[in-house]
């Protein structure tokens, strides 16, 4: 967990796996929550949404094995088709389960199927998706995940217009009274922690500045906290 002494917030910490080395998965995941993170970041890839293949159900499975009951495992579904995997990836372990908005026609039928399988409900959105796109079921959902660069890889550099997108996004759920969670995905790191926090965040996903540090997460950790502690 970080804090935001200016905001006077908890901003929730995501590292993302895809950044873990896939050889050492589930100690790295294990040392990612014991350096304090929240909430394990698991990014489903299937080479037809992105054009990139990571891993699906079996390995969430092996994890959620692996880590034990109380670890979250929050899956980040970009495939297309994701309700034809919903309740799989709720049977392998998943807390949460978030969907493209742009990869889902019936996105309300599929966001009643996720509750249905008992996990939380996200929903994704691409960078040069509107947020109108979501207006419809922002209440109905726990986590809009605005994809702060263009889903595929990690490593990429944050794009500098999401930061309007964020404002805008957290001034419409506060308008409206929603209870929903905004979480940030893509380049964030020590140079644009505190802009998406400012901009207004809850949850904020990091995996390559997580995991570069050589072998010692918690120093991660730390490098974050004091990006907005300055
Ligand atoms: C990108 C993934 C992200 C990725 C972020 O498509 O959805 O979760 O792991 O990696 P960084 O933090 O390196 O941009
Ligand atoms: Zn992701």
């Amino acid at each position: 967990m970080l804090f935001s002494h200016k905001t006077n917030r908890s901003i929730r910490l995501s590292p993302s796996l895809l950044s873990a080395n896939a050889v050492t998965l589930g100690t790295d995941a294990a040392a990612a929550l014991a350096a304090g993170g929240d909430r394990l970041h698991y990014d489903v890839m299937d080479g037809r949404f992105v054009p990139n293949i990571t891993f699906g159900m079996p390995v969430l499975a092996q994890l959620r094995s692996h880590l034990g009951p109380d670890a979250f495992l929050d899956a980040h579904l970009m495939i297309i088709e994701p309700e034809r995997y919903v309740e799989a990836f709720a049977k392998a372990g998943a807390n949460q389960i978030s969907v493209h908005v742009e990869a889902s026609p019936h996105l309300h039928r599929t966001i009643q199927l996720i509750r249905g399988c008992g996990t939380q409900v996200g929903v994704a959105i691409n960078p040069a998706t509107p947020l109108s796109a979501l207006y419809e079921v922002l209440d109905s959902i726990d986590t809009v995940l605005m994809m702060t660069v263009n889903p595929g890889f990690g490593g990429q550099q944050y794009i500098p217009q999401s930061t309007a997108k964020i404002r805008a996004l957290r001034a419409y759920i506060t308008a409206n009274g929603f209870a929903t969670q905004i979480q940030v995905d893509g380049g964030i790191g020590l140079d644009t922690l505190a802009t998406v926090v400012a901009a207004g965040v809850d949850d904020v996903v990091v995996g390559s500045a997580f995991f570069r540090a050589d072998g010692d997460l918690s120093r991660s950790v730390a490098a974050l906290q004091r990006c907005l502690d300055a």
